[in-house]
């Protein structure tokens, strides 16, 4: 199996995980998309997905990217430039209400959207009506694919949640807010999902991936940016930074800090 090394980003210098990129480049390769599709990205931030997703479409496809939140546009909109991309453009817009006609796009993607918010992945069951993947449906073409990624498991976060909680007192901090918002996924209920907005010919794809960072340091500011927020409101975790290095070091190979992450992809059809 390949490794992805912890990379630095430009302009910051900061280190950072590779593996939203990776992730993407998954999703972009496994989705059918036909020359000069029109593409809606959701959740898009800086147009990781969608750049990667409009190399297929070519030079007369058109691409969008839609984000409730607007921080990552001006990245985006700098490699629209950078790159010479007249056809690419994004939109701050909430998912669930997209301001687009009906039958606009031969491609709908959503990586790391997340849908627990709508659908209870233990007990199976929906906890509202799913507006969002009927959205999807309503924009999408007949014949067009819809393409949502999610997590299925990253065993650095799960391990670190569950060193943290050990370590901390009990009821303080944890128990009061989560440690990170990536919450768990499942393939079945992912299909249930696509299939009650009524896609067809759905499809899921299961990708495991080890991810190495080169050594303890570099982890540890990489998981600080996973939970940044959380340093900030609960002074205790950086208290327990020497405590976790140690820990961690059982993970340490040869190569550097080993974890996997696994990641589900599903498709499905409009009819
Ligand atoms: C974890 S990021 C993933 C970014 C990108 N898709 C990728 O794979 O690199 C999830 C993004 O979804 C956005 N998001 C969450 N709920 C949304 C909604 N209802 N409508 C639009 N964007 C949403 C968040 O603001 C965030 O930028």
């Amino acid at each position: 199996m390949e490794d992805f090394w912890a990379c630095y980003l430009d302009p910051s210098g900061e280190v950072g995980p590779n593996y939203w990129q990776y992730f993407a480049e998954c999703i972009a390769e496994l989705v059918a998309v036909p020359e000069g599709a029109a593409i809606l990205d959701l959740g898009t931030y800086d147009g990781n997905v969608l750049f990667k997703g409009m190399r297929k479409a070519g030079i007369r496809g058109r691409g969008i990217g839609i984000d409730i939140y607007p921080g990552g546009f001006h990245e985006g909109f700098n490699n629209t430039f950078t790159q010479g991309l007249s056809n690419v453009g994004f939109a701050q817009m909430d998912a669930t209400y997209l301001g687009f006609p009906s039958e606009t796009f031969d491609v709908v993607l959503g990586n790391f959207v997340g849908w627990d918010d709508l659908y209870d992945f233990v007990n199976m069951e929906f906890l509202s009506p799913d507006l969002r993947m009927a959205e999807i449906l309503r924009v999408l073409k007949s014949g067009g694919q819809v393409g949502i990624g999610f997590w299925i498991e990253q065993s650095d976060i799960e391990w670190l949640i569950h060193a943290f909680k050990e370590k901390l007192p009990p009821c303080k901090a944890l128990s009061c807010y989560p440690l990170t918002s990536y919450s768990r996924e499942s393939l079945q209920g992912n299909q249930i999902i696509l299939r009650t907005a009524g896609f067809h010919d759905v499809k899921i794809h299961v990708v495991t991936t080890t991810f190495v960072s080169p050594d303890l340091d570099t982890w540890w500011k990489q998981m600080k940016q996973v939970v940044g927020d959380y340093f900030k409101e609960i002074p205790e975790l950086e208290g327990l930074k020497d405590y976790i290095l140690i820990e961690v070091s059982q993970y340490q190979t040869s190569k550097g800090i080993c974890f996997d992450k696994t990641v589900g992809f599903a498709f499905g059809v409009k009819p």
